[in-house]
């Protein structure tokens, strides 16, 4: 994987940094000679914060890392540590990341996910910090978007999460606007790969169909999704990090996603082979808030960041269900 950071931006403060796609960041930041990677991150219990430890287990020695266990909605606490720490670059991952969840804590979604963002964004100013990447989320479209979905189609969120991300990329133009920070938005299209949450599909079938238990099929199987691998999502991550730095224009939302279209019946049928167990399926209706289909138009990402996913789906799930076997061998091991 090509991740290289600009020579000129040494000190980099990564959000949500103990998490899935945070996780990974660092650690490519820290091997491509960061100067110093600080993480915000608060460890909450949407899903068991013993994996987020883990997923930063092996930078709590290192000398250019430093790992600030706060909640992006204590502004004190952030003022705190812009006080402490000078950054070139924030990467802003934190965010209640569920769709489902949202239609119950809106609320939480918007203090978190809008209040935090502003936060952040307010620090950067104050900083003089010029560069800020922001994860964005596929699901800004909608059910109405013609697929491929492109960066200039009209926001249509129909969750409160897909809300509060279009929210954030607003809120970075603005600051774009007024303070001069160069932002890019970056609309992830579902990711997937070792350390991924372990309420997303992929990991919740793997998990299921390893015990023989039913696996929740919601509608007929038949909804499309643009699966990205990890290190794919990583190599785009640097981009946007290269971009804010070297890049023509200030401000730009990109598709970070595998522009493969994948029905919900062939995922299954791939993990099935990788897993080497037949599922048991327990269909159920399909969920409010939940697209039928995403599909990633990825041509902005090639030209502005030389954006070049290469992982099939049949590669990326044997990869992850390696380490899942590989995790609960260590599990059981300790
Ligand atoms: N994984 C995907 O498929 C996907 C798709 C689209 C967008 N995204 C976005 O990418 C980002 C990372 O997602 P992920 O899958 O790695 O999720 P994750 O939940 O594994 O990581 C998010 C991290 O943010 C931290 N966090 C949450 N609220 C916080 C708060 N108030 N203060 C400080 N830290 C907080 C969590 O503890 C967690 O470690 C999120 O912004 C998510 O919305 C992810």
């Amino acid at each position: 994987m090509n991740f290289t950071i600009p020579k000129q931006l040494g000190r980099f403060l990564v959000t949500g940094g103990a998490g899935f796609i945070g996780s990974h960041l660092v650690d490519n930041l820290l091997a491509a000679g960061a100067e110093r990677v600080v993480v915000v991150d608060d460890f909450n219990d949407y899903y068991d914060p013993r994996t987020k430890w883990q997923n930063i287990a092996a930078h709590l020695g290192n000398t250019r890392f430093r790992l600030e266990a706060a909640d992006i909605r204590d502004r004190d606490r952030l003022n705190k540590l812009a006080r402490d720490e000078r950054f070139d670059c924030i990467v802003h991952l934190a965010a209640r990341a569920g769709v489902r969840p949202s239609l119950t804590e809106a609320r939480l979604y918007q203090d978190v996910n809008i209040g935090g963002t502003l936060h952040l964004l307010e620090m950067a100013r104050q900083q003089n910090c010029r560069h800020f990447v922001f994860a964005s989320s596929s699901s800004v479209y909608g059910p109405t978007a013609a697929p491929p979905f492109r960066e200039d189609a009209p926001l249509m969120p129909i969750s409160p999460y897909a809300a509060t991300k279009a929210a954030g990329e607003l809120m970075a133009h603005t600051f774009t606007h007024l303070y001069g920070i160069h932002a890019v938005c970056l609309r992830f299209f579902t990711v997937y790969g070792a350390r991924q949450r372990p309420d997303l599909a992929i990991h919740k079938f793997a998990r299921s169909i390893a015990a023989r238990q039913p696996i929740p099929v919601f509608g007929d199987g038949s909804t499309l999704r643009d699966y990205t691998y990890i290190d794919d999502i990583q190599q785009g991550l640097a981009g946007a990090i290269r971009y804010t730095a070297e890049g023509a224009t200030p401000f730009e939302v990109v598709n970070l996603g595998e522009s493969q279209c994948i029905s919900l019946n062939r995922l299954i049928s791939v993990l099935e082979q990788a897993l080497g167990e037949k599922a048991i399926l327990h269909r159920q209706p399909e969920q409010p808030g939940d697209l039928p289909l995403t599909h990633a138009d990825i041509s902005k990402a090639r030209r502005l960041f030389g954006y070049a996913p290469d992982t099939a789906i049949e590669d990326g799930i044997a990869n992850f269900v390696s380490w899942m076997r590989w995790r609960d061998h260590k599990a059981q091991a300790a």
